[in-house]
């Protein structure tokens, strides 16, 4: 067989990264997939990506190697700017055209955009070269921007996208814009059906379940780096993991307000009602057709399962609890004492902590511990990025 050249190398790594990118349902996991490898392909130390919301572009996901080396974390903040003219992703997404600028200090005065470095001053950062790719439908709508920042030599030095990369990147973006069409329309349904949950239970609200579902995903990686899990599987379970845990207590819409609105304590015969909520949300997804549609119902029924077999609907103990399920349940716990409920106030860090460390001795999987206790500053940053 005839040995591969760089070139074919690079051509087989983007057309792999298009098949992935039809695979991801999951709306997050598929922005920072997009992001991380354009980066790959373009050689890029930085990068973000952005989604049209009516007439702003959200900021949903950035990475930067150079601050994530010097051991500084990449805050998940959420910020929108205008779609106008003024600055070159709002430019990028206005007309639609590709922007690649050599260096964003020598942008001509004439130019109707300008580069703002709020962001360099703030991460101690150096911007040069920007390749800025608009996300285009097949209906020839904008539909997010793909920014990538500062092109780098073997040697590492900061040099300007070279042309092909437009091309490339071109596709790649088109590819990535269908994708994203797909995921919106998945993550629309998916808060519908949480949305009816809410209407029940209004601690189920939609930033609860998108901390939950983020939150796990933040501890299965973890896990899943220690693991050697390879990039595929970790690519596939965590986009499925993202959406399906989401759903943990879509059971819910099946337990009458009396007891799920009830202001004080639940009697021992309401709190089995209350406890059906499990086996409601199993049948609700009980057609499994997917692993998706599997993931999900492991998870609404056995969230409330424990490691020594206390929990409930049906005292799975151990590994017989889904792995999944286990990660979930760590998620809803902590999000819970984090949060304002009508008899508690948000519990402080020390506190939460305090707690999770007693009920990993027999509620949660001893294994997943050091996994939450690495991930704990990222699931706070999570927390404030999805604030009530
Ligand atoms: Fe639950
Ligand atoms: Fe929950």
């Amino acid at each position: 067989m005839k040995r591969k050249s760089p070139d074919d190398e690079f051509l087989e790594r983007i057309l792999a990264a298009g098949a992935i990118l039809v695979n991801i349902g999951d709306i997050d996991i598929l922005l920072e997939q997009i992001l991380t490898e354009a980066r790959f392909f373009t050689n890029a130390d930085a990068g973000s990506v952005y989604t049209v919301e009516g007439s702003v572009l959200s900021f949903c996901h950035s990475q930067n190697e150079t601050i994530v080396s010097r051991g500084q974390r990449i805050p998940y903040t959420r910020f929108t700017i205008p779609i106008s003219t003024a600055s070159m992703a709002g430019y990028v997404a206005s007309t639609g055209k590709i922007l690649n600028i050599d260096n964003v200090r020598e942008i001509p005065d004439e130019a109707p955009y300008s580069f703002d470095d709020s962001y360099d001053k703030i991460a101690k950062y150096r911007t040069k070269s920007v390749l800025t790719l608009p996300l285009i439908n097949n209906r020839q709508t904008v539909v997010g921007v793909l920014q990538l920042i500062n092109a780098r030599t073997h040697q590492r030095e900061f040099v300007p996208f070279q042309s092909k990369m437009e091309l490339l990147g071109k596709y790649y973006a088109t590819l990535g814009a269908l994708a994203l069409e797909r995921a919106m329309m998945t993550r629309t349904l998916l808060m519908r059906m949480v949305k009816m949950t809410e209407f029940r239970d209004p601690k189920e609200t939609g930033q609860h379940v998108n901390r939950v579902g983020s939150y796990a995903v933040a501890i299965y990686d973890s896990w899943a780096n220690a693991n050697n899990v390879s990039d595929k599987d970790q690519i596939l379970n965590r986009d499925i993991l993202r959406m399906a845990a989401m759903l943990h207590d879509v059971g819910k819409t099946g337990i009458s307000d009396s007891i799920l609105k009830k202001p004080g304590m639940l009697s021992e015969k309401e709190r089995t009602v209350m406890e059906k909520h499990c086996e409601i949300g199993a049948q609700v997804l009980h057609n499994c057709e997917s692993t998706f549609d599997e993931m999900a119902r492991d998870i609404a029924l056995n969230h409330h399962e424990n490691w020594d077999g206390s929990g409930y609907p049906n005292q799975l103990a151990g590994e017989e609890i889904p792995f999944m399920a286990r990660i979930t349940s760590i998620a809803d716990v902590f999000d819970a004492l984090c949060s304002r409920r009508a008899y508690k106030s948000p519990w402080p860090d020390e506190k939460v902590l305090e707690e999770m460390e007693k009920l990993f001795l027999n509620k949660f999987d001893p294994e997943l511990r050091v996994h939450f206790i690495s991930q704990f500053e990222a699931l706070k940053e999570i927390r404030s990025s999805y604030p009530e």
